[in-house]
């Protein structure tokens, strides 16, 4: 039963969630009315304009950001939704409200024991240990998109069962064949492309079906693939951003209803953007990186004439050049900015830094619509499920620290 525009028309349905005081679609519609009222603001990119274009209507909040003390800055980047000067201009109180999800892992079940993780890094591994426990085990499981199927594999021997699993890469396959092997899990790993018409016979309402962070288009192919066999769901969604589509097309009735605004893969990804888990000396090279991409903008601006920001291809990790000059000339060759013989690249470097700070105060703005966003967009996960007929809970199964990915939908065909 995936929805179609007909069928849209039909279904006003309204589902309470347990235990919260808001159902699922008040809270999408809610969080859709103040993303649509306020995308203006949320939607470009500090980074790209010297003068942000909804400053003029909000001067006011424009100079409080740019007043903020580097701590407060600070404070508010790891915390946006928190009282702060911004709640004068901002409506941050009512979001905080409307983005507040029950902890689903609150019974404090058992979980996959931490020596079970060996061939697993220790942050996907604590990852797992925390999402297992949300995996029923009432039927039989299937994990999506499973890698080397490490989910799998502690739940096949934690339930003692076999498990299957579906993964497109044939190396991801074979390497997780070995360890399940290595580990005497009964994992069945299957080389299936989810995106293919015979996926869809993996599913039906005797299975259940378990994804941790599957991107935009794999899980919503997901979604719909259950909707139509009513099979049980437990996923954690991930990369809304990653999507065929260059704009958002909303998956639930209720949303293609009511969404009046449109959103652009860029803007998808800025509800994926929070890294609180980048170490510290990666965080400092991307942090001279923009400083030096800025001072690169601005450089280029003046000598070029055009007041447009150029986009310059990112660069991995520890391949920055070890001087602003350097980067520079790196980026010029790329973008065929011809640079003079003599520029004071101590001046245009400060200002880069100048810039930078400025920047990471007026994008505190998008970050307090970042959750929210990423909120509206588990909703019309949720709401397709609730139209199709399954009683959907939406909370968080981790805490944020050890992956800010972590809603999760466990969505129950009625019987
Ligand atoms: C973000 S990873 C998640 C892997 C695993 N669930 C985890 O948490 O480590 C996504 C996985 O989906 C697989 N994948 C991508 N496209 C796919 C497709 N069309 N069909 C099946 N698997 C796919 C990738 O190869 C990758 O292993």
């Amino acid at each position: 039963m995936t929805p179609s525009h007909a069928a849209c028309r039909a279904s006003e349905v309204t589902v309470a969630t347990d235990g919260g005081t808001l159902d699922h679609a008040t809270r999408l519609r809610r969080l859709g009315e103040v993303l649509e009222a306020w995308h203006s603001v949320w939607q470009p990119l500090p980074f790209q304009h010297p003068l942000l274009p909804w400053e003029a209507d909000h001067g006011e909040l424009a100079a409080a950001l740019r007043d903020l003390s580097d701590a407060e800055a600070e404070r508010l980047q790891d915390a946006p939704l928190s009282a702060s000067a911004l709640s004068q201009w901002l409506p941050v109180e009512e979001l905080a409200t409307l983005v507040e999800l029950p902890d689903l892992a609150a019974g404090g079940e058992p979980t996959l024991p931490d020596g079970w993780g060996v061939f697993v890094g220790g942050r996907k591994w604590r990852q797992i240990q925390a999402f297992a426990p949300l995996v029923s085990a009432d039927r039989p499981l299937l994990e999506w998109c499973a890698g080397k199927g490490h989910l799998a594999r502690g739940l096949a021997r934690w339930h003692d069962r076999p498990v299957d699993a579906l993964e497109w890469q044939p190396a991801l396959c074979e390497a997780g064949g070995a360890l399940a092997y290595h580990q005497s899990a009964a994992v069945r790993l299957h080389q299936q492309d989810v995106m293919a018409a015979d996926a869809e016979c993996w599913l039906n309402e005797e299975r259940r079906v378990m994804a941790l962070h599957a991107c935009g288009d794999l899980h919503v192919r997901l979604l719909h693939l259950a909707a139509r066999r009513r099979g049980a769901v437990t996923l954690a969604p991930c990369c809304y951003q990653r999507t065929a589509d260059a704009w958002y097309q909303p998956i639930s009735c209720q949303a293609r209803r009511e969404m009046n605004w449109s959103m652009s893969r860029d803007d998808l990804a800025m509800a994926v953007q929070e890294t609180v888990t980048a170490p510290g000396k990666v965080r400092r090279e991307r942090r001279l990186a923009n400083a030096w991409r800025l001072g690169f903008d601005a450089l280029q601006r003046s000598l070029t004439g055009r007041d447009r920001y150029l986009p310059v291809p990112s660069l991995a990790y520890g391949q920055l050049p070890t001087t602003f000059a350097g980067f520079c000339r790196w980026a010029g060759e790329r973008k065929a900015v011809e640079l003079p013989g003599t520029i004071d690249w101590a001046a245009h470097e400060a200002e880069g830094w100048r810039r930078l700070a400025e920047v990471t105060r007026l994008e505190l703005v998008r970050h307090v619509f970042r959750r929210p966003l990423e909120v509206w967009l588990a909703l019309d996960r949720v709401r397709l499920m609730e139209e199709a007929g399954f009683d959907v809970r939406l909370g968080t199964f981790c805490d944020r620290q050890l992956t800010p990915r972590n809603l999760v939908i466990e969505a129950e065909p009625w019987a």
